[in-house]
Formats: structure tokens, sequence, C-alpha cells
């Protein structure tokens, strides 16, 4: 059995070379929804349908366990899916999200406020906030959405999406919270700008720092699931359309070799 990483565009592709860097030996299948990108303004229903889709094209690709990266469909579809859709379906599979490793390596330091930053819909579900104050009370939150960065990553207009980061960011900034959360996949992409435009003393938390590290945790003390994985190194990466950028990244992160596939689904 293999390992799948879900997102709704390129961003994940960006996660999952951080956890084939630290996971080398576990097969990887990846499923990218770059034609239906962004889902950040989608409504709840959609993103549960998507996701639900690219959820189970992972199982029919021998997926035992697959990994949300999309913070979007982790906050909208990530509960339905474990609590209905599983049970249901597919009782010897998991599916993962990213908000709670996320939200305890923010909390690892105690810190006195966190910042968010993240699409429309997370941080309109208050997933971040809710899950920081279920295990502190001691802490500020601060929110902020993003909503044209993924859409500016995904047509691949990086400039643009820079400086909209230093836009972003200055009523974040002005919090100086301890340390800042960036809630979205694209968001690693963009490291730098936002290093820059927050001040030296934040933290900036990164998934593609927490996701591994915890990945690696979970197949520790789930040896069930990590006995069934198969050890070949593959990574195979699925995409519902594959845009000559999107190839580039590919290539670039996981070298020319790296099989891409195109995934037509019901619409
Ligand atoms: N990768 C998604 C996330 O982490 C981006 C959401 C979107 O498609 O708008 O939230």
């Amino acid at each position: 059995m293999k390992i799948g990483v879900f997102d709704s565009g390129l961003g994940g592709l960006f996660v999952l070379r951080s956890i084939q860097k630290k996971l080398p030996q576990y097969d990887y299948v990846y499923f990218g929804d770059t034609a239906r990108v962004p889902y950040g303004d989608r409504s709840q229903a959609e993103i549960y349908r998507f996701t639900r889709q690219g959820v189970e094209y992972l199982f029919t690709q021998g997926c035992s366990l697959v990994i949300l990266a999309c913070n979007t469909a982790s906050t909208q579809a990530l509960r339905k899916i474990q609590r209905e859709y599983l049970p249901k379906r597919y009782p010897n599979r998991r599916v993962l999200g990213v908000i709670i490793p996320t939200v305890e390596a923010a909390l690892a330091r105690a810190p006195k406020s966190v910042g968010v930053i993240a699409t429309q819909r997370t941080v309109d579900s208050n997933a971040y906030v809710k899950k920081i104050f279920k295990r502190t009370e001691h802490v500020r939150v601060f929110q902020q959405p993003a909503p044209q960065l993924v859409p500016l990553m995904e047509s691949d207009h990086v400039l643009e999406a820079k400086r909209m980061v230093a836009a972003y960011t200055q009523a974040l900034a002005r919090t100086q919270s301890s340390v800042v959360i960036l809630g979205c996949t694209h968001y690693g992409m963009l490291r730098s700008a936002f290093r820059k435009s927050l001040p030296v003393k934040t933290r900036l938390l990164v998934q593609n720092d927490v996701v591994p590290a915890k990945l690696k945790d979970y197949l520790q003390r789930h040896p069930e699931i990590s006995q069934r994985l198969s050890q070949r190194h593959t990574v195979v990466i699925n995409l519902t359309k594959v845009n000559p950028h999107v190839r580039q990244h590919a290539w670039k992160w996981f070298g020319k070799h790296v099989p891409l596939k195109f995934v037509a689904l019901a619409k």
C-alpha cells in the first residue's frame, strides 16, 4: 500500500517534496485538483464532494493512508470523511488532515500570541482558533485571510503573489505575534516573502517543516498502518489539469522521470 497526498492544486506537491525527503523509502501518490483550484472560496458541500472524489481516486491507486495536505479541505471535509465516509466504505483506510499537527507545532513553545494566515474558507471556519483554544486559553489568536495568493500561485504570477504577501501581512505584523502559521500549502512557496514582511522575532511556521515529522511520528505510533506500506521509493503525480508551470515544478522537485498523469473526474 502507498501514501496518498491530496491537495486542491500545486501547493501540496511542495509539501510532498518535504515528506519524501524525510521519508524517502515509501511510495507516494499525489492528487492535485488543478482543474478546480482554488477551493478557498467554494461552498463546504463542493469542497467535501471534490475532496471525497480525490480521496476515492487515491484509494483506487492503492493508498491505504491519505494526507489532506490542503488546509481548506482539512477544515471543510476531513471530519465528514472520517466520521461518515470511511467507516461505511473504507474502514481499514485512514485520512489525516494538517490542522491539528500544525496547531500542536505552533503551541509547542508556549507562544503568547499566534497569527494565522490562510484562505478565506479556512479563516471563516475558525478551525485554527477552535483547535488552539481547546488546548490553551492563555494565548491571543489573530487571523488574516489571503484570498488572492492561491489563484496567483496557481497561475504562476509569483511576483504579484509576493507583493500581495506584503499587503496581507501588514495587520499581522502589527500584532507582533510570537508565531505566525502559514495555513495553506501554497504559502510555503512564498516563505521568503513572508519572512521579509513579518517582524524578525516572529517565528514562521511552515507546514513543510511540520507535516513530515508528524507523519513520521504517526507511522511509528501506528505499526498496523506502516507495516502495510510498500517501500520502493516511488512518486506518481496525478493532476486534473496538467499546466506547463505545474509540470516544471514537478520536474524541478522530483526529476524529469516522475510520472505525471492526467485524471478526469466526474463533474
Ligand atoms: N492548498 C489549499 C490550502 O492549503 C489551497 C486552497 C485553495 O485551493 O484555495 O488551503
